[in-house]
């Protein structure tokens, strides 16, 4: 059984989409722990009603990325997992906590990578016109929103979308995607062959909605 640490910092609806499909679809998996780095994340509230186990490292007490990325990594190794799932982790991670997870580490960013890697990825795309936005489940790396594409998905974007309605729309793919991205994982479906991942039973790896 593989064990899975979710790591938020806010709502936590894409953490929230994972443990309600790992519950319905029986996966051979458990949530260790969901860990957010602000106390007052809802998504923690969600979590503890679940009777799932909950920690808070406020990146507010430590002095620099280092000193919390040290402390994080040490809260997160205590569960022993398999998996670390980023799911709304608004921090930016240091080389040697992505190194310590390499390739069992995944986030998912707002825009159809690489565009819009950073912050506002949904304002920026209408600010450029563009067509279509999306999300992207990837592994991570030391390198910014960058790192192995484990799924995308696409969304149209509509002459009357802000970044409320758009930001809707895409959400909603984020729930059919990451949970079957981590499902994936926990089935050992994924290879990592030369920085680009295969899905091996064949399913999708792409989305649109
Ligand atoms: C999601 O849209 C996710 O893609 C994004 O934050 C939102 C979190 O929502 N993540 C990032 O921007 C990471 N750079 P949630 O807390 O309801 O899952």
């Amino acid at each position: 059984m593989k064990s899975i640490v979710i790591l938020i910092s806010g709502r936590g609806s894409n953490m929230e989409a994972i443990v309600q499909a790992c519950i319905a679809e029986g996966w051979d998996a458990r949530i260790a722990a969901v860990i957010s780095n602000r106390p007052g994340a809802a998504g923690l509230e969600f979590a503890a009603n679940l009777g799932l186990t909950t920690a808070v490292v406020d990146h507010q007490a430590f002095d620099g990325r280092a000193a919390f990325d040290a402390e994080l990594q040490r809260v997160i190794d205590g569960f022993a997992p398999d998996l670390v799932v980023l799911a709304g982790f608004m921090r930016i991670l240091t080389p040697a906590f992505t190194a310590h997870y390499a390739q069992r580490l995944l986030n998912i960013h707002p825009s159809l990578l690489p565009a819009f890697t950073g912050l506002h990825s949904h304002a920026r795309a209408l600010a450029l016109g563009c067509k279509f936005v999306g999300a992207t489940v990837h592994f991570v790396t030391a390198e910014l929103d960058h790192g192995a594409i484990v799924a995308q998905a696409v969304v149209p974007v509509l002459a009357d979308d802000d970044e409320a309605s758009l930001s809707a729309r895409v959400l909603v793919q984020e729930h059919r995607m990451y949970p079957r991205a981590v499902r994936w994982f926990v089935q050992d479906q994924l290879a990592l062959e030369n920085g680009l991942v295969r899905q091996l039973s064949g399913e999708a790896q792409s989305f649109s909605g």
